[in-house]
């Protein structure tokens, strides 16, 4: 078995939108039968919330679409998992400043990309930050992580060559094989 592929997903505090794009994520490789090829992490570029459990609007937003945030944590993003991940996924533009401010020898700016830069709508490349608005603003980027998730997933399992070892499901564009 080789190396799982590690994917980080990150935003500003990691209780809204990281942690809602690691379960929706996590829950789309585990539907198509490749959990064993991903380790899947997410993370804030700050230290507001640091072991705090996700924002109850999230949760509440994560669980009427059918997913779980109540085992996460919140946690900050260390300058080592620049070298320890793959694949580092930024919500919005201020992220990817500050990711790339720890990169200090300008090695691994490679990895780090827009989430939204795979979104096929993907407006301004950013996943707007819902913290200070209301639940239309959670339901949005419940869309937004979720179409964005599927294109991915697909994108990492042809980079990856992962199309052997997908199971056979009926619906979710991850599953095409076309
Ligand atoms: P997140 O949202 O980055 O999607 O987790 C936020 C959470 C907290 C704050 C800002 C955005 N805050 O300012 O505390």
């Amino acid at each position: 078995m080789p190396d799982p592929i590690r994917i980080q997903f990150v935003c500003l505090g990691n209780i809204c939108r990281s942690p809602l794009a690691k379960a929706v994520f996590r829950d789309k490789v585990e539907t198509n039968g490749l959990s064993e090829h991903f380790e899947i992490a997410s993370s804030g570029t700050s230290n507001y919330h640091i072991g705090d459990p996700a924002d109850q609007r999230m949760r509440k937003t994560a669980k009427r679409n059918g997913h779980s945030l109540e085992d996460h944590r919140s946690s900050q993003f260390q300058a080592e998992d620049l070298e320890t991940f793959d694949h580092i996924f930024v919500m919005d533009k201020s992220n990817l400043n500050d990711v790339l401010h720890l990169d200090e020898n300008d090695e691994y700016g490679g990895k780090v990309r827009l989430f939204r830069e795979f979104d096929p709508e993907p407006d301004d490349y950013q996943v707007p930050d819902p913290y200070h608005g209301g639940r239309e603003g959670f339901e949005n980027v419940y869309d937004i992580v979720n179409r964005t998730s599927d294109a991915i997933l697909h994108r990492l399992v042809e980079e990856h060559g992962l199309a052997e070892h997908l199971d056979e499901v009926e619906s979710g564009s991850a599953g095409e094989r076309g």
